[in-house]
């Protein structure tokens, strides 16, 4: 199984991301080979818009693993937190939540100590968390499933990292062997086919090339 993961950040408006899958709705329903690999599980697709636009374009879906994340989760569960968005809010609209992205550690100082909130929430919501780290000793909550590897200097910069580096980062890594892997960091249609044809790279965490609809649709077909 492959995975592929749009995170969409801030970007978009609602009438963009309608156009947006819409036309990528288009590519896969064009694709045999690639609906074929859907429909068996070999590949999934989850696509991550900021939270208002989660519902309209669930509303548009309806192909077999072609699935919506939310790119944030609040670490307080139901309550009088105006403002956030909890766990309850996207039961049912979202199945995946990314926790962790180094913007979040960043600009919004979350702790491994909220991390490990979120990702108690996303569970007992029944949402799969998306863990991201970018160095092996952000600690890994014992629940997370699938980890996202993005060392911060190769987001949004062109500047990927090779595969080489993203393969002996996994081996560092004291974690199980079972959880699923992804690689994000400047991943685009020209360098994507390197990780993919790698069995220890589960697929991509892709931000600046998943905007345009025919370029992420470019990197999902490679598969
Ligand atoms: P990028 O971002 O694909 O634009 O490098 C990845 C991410 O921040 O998840």
């Amino acid at each position: 199984m492959k995975y592929f993961v749009a995170n969409w950040k801030t970007y978009k408006s609602l009438s963009e991301a309608e156009t947006w899958i819409d036309s990528f709705i288009g590519k896969i329903r064009a694709d045999q080979q690639l609906l074929d690999r859907l429909n068996r599980d070999e590949v999934k697709i989850i696509v991550c818009p900021p939270f208002p636009l989660l519902y309209p374009l669930k509303k548009k879906i309806t192909e077999k693993n072609l699935l919506l994340g939310a790119q944030n989760i609040s670490h307080f569960d139901e309550g009088p937190y105006t403002g956030e968005v909890s766990g309850k809010n996207l039961q049912g609209i979202a199945d995946y939540v990314i926790v962790g992205h180094s913007e979040r550690r960043r600009y919004f100082g979350e702790s491994d100590e909220i991390l490990t909130k979120k990702i108690n929430l996303s569970l007992k919501y029944g949402l799969q968390p998306i863990f991201c780290l970018d160095n092996a000793n952000q600690p890994i909550p014992n629940e997370v499933k699938i980890i996202a590897y993005e060392p911060t200097k190769a987001i949004g910069t062109g500047d990927n990292e090779p595969v080489e580096n993203v393969l002996s980062f996994k081996k560092s890594l004291d974690f199980k062997s079972t959880a699923i892997f992804l690689y994000g960091g400047s991943v685009n249609e020209n360098n994507a086919r390197d990780y993919l044809s790698q069995p220890e790279i589960n697929g991509f965490l892709i931000s600046t090339a998943s905007l345009d609809a025919l370029s992420f649709y470019n990197i999902v077909s490679l598969v």
